[in-house]
């Protein structure tokens, strides 16, 4: 399987080193041959046929802070180039999620899907922003549009919705999906701290990025809401349908209140007859009810009843484990020439 890898940050690294770490396994179990032909930064690209070194262009993106200063280097060429240039059977898509345009990530994926490449992606933005528009251009053009490292990291939220429970239906799904506000309401909860000193301390210990405003407003949980409903419960829409709030204005007061019923406060994204992301009120007998940076999501479906999917929600390596979960799906599609 010949890849094009976009983005080179903390997910494309972990998946270059998980290719490496893994490539004979994977190749031996599953019978996927994983072939990195180009992969493409801000600074450039490393394109080689048959493939890449990957442990070359991790040492040379550590030292030269690009991969086109690798010795197979072409400094200023963009993905789009790549994109139509490059022969391959599967774009991975890293680049940073934009929840306003979508770019650079939207414009990448548009590409691959039009040529007919299967596209892998862990960015949220171009999914929140189109999805609905984006499933049609790849089922018109027969490729795959898979993206599971976009909810809950690692863990296999949205495999589960979708391939477990496809012969029930979906009633209610709800989950707690951000792991940054989620630590945040637990350290408020177990510390007595306000929502600022939680925050501090989340930032602290890097669970919260420096500009911590698309978590805790609420818009990465709202960005992982929309792609639940599409993608599992067949509702056409995007961020712009939802009803969002974000922590922000939850006080202690507020947290010890519920408490003090058995109750913890929550950001829950919920697709049910109304889609939106909201603090809420959890018992804290519920098994939803995780702490710490952990994410949780219940499936409520008519035959089946509840189920709960408990897992962590971020991290490179959680992540490029998501994206070697899809080539292995656009592997078995390739063989069956359909992509549902
Ligand atoms: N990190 C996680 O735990 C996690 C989990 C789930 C989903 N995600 C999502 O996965 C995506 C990647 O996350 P990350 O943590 O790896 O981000 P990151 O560390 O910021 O890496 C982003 C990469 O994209 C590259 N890039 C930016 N604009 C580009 C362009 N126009 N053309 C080519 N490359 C471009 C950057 O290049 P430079 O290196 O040159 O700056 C960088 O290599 C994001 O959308 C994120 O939301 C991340």
């Amino acid at each position: 399987m010949r890849i094009l890898l976009i983005g080179f940050g903390v997910v494309g690294q972990s998946f270059a080193k998980l290719v490496l770490a893994r490539r004979s396994e994977l190749m031996k179990v599953h019978g996927l041959n994983t072939r990195v032909v180009g992969v493409v930064d801000k600074g450039g690209a490393a394109v080689a046929s048959p493939e890449l070194d990957l442990a070359e262009v991790l040492d040379a993106k550590s030292s030269g802070g690009t991969v086109a200063a690798s010795k197979h280097g072409i400094r200023n060429a963009s993905a789009l180039d790549l994109i139509s240039e490059l022969d391959v059977d599967v774009v991975v898509e890293t680049t940073p999620t934009n929840i306003k345009t979508g770019q650079p990530g939207l414009s990448h994926i548009e590409a691959a899907l039009k040529l007919k490449r299967n596209v892998v992606t862990t960015n949220k933005g171009p999914l929140a922003l189109a999805l609905p528009e984006l499933v049609e251009l790849a089922r018109y053009n027969n490729v795959a549009l898979l993206f599971s490292g976009t909810v809950g990291g690692g863990t296999p939220i949205l495999d589960f919705g979708k391939r477990c429970l496809a012969s029930d239906r979906l009633v209610m799904v709800e989950g707690i999906l951000n792991g940054t506000t989620n630590f945040i309401l637990t350290s408020m909860e177990a510390e007595g701290k306000s929502f600022n000193e939680a925050l501090e301390d989340a930032k602290k210990l890097g669970y919260a990025e420096a500009d911590p405003t698309l978590d805790v407003e609420g818009w990465d949980t709202a960005c992982k809401t929309v792609i639940i409903a599409n993608w599992l419960m067949g509702r056409e829409v995007t961020l712009k349908d939802l009803t969002v709030e974000g922590i922000t204005h939850v006080t202690k007061s507020e947290v010890e209140g519920a408490k003090r019923k058995g109750k913890s406060v929550k950001l829950v994204g919920r697709v049910a007859e109304r889609i939106d992301v909201k603090p809420r009120l959890i018992d804290r007998s519920d098994p939803l009810c995780i702490s710490g940076t952990l994410n949780a999501v219940r499936f409520v479906s008519q035959y089946a009843g509840d189920e709960i999917i408990i897992g962590k929600g971020a991290g490179g390596m959680e992540t490029a484990s998501a994206i070697l979960r899809d080539l292995l799906e656009v592997k078995y599609h390739m063989s069956q020439r359909w992509y549902g």
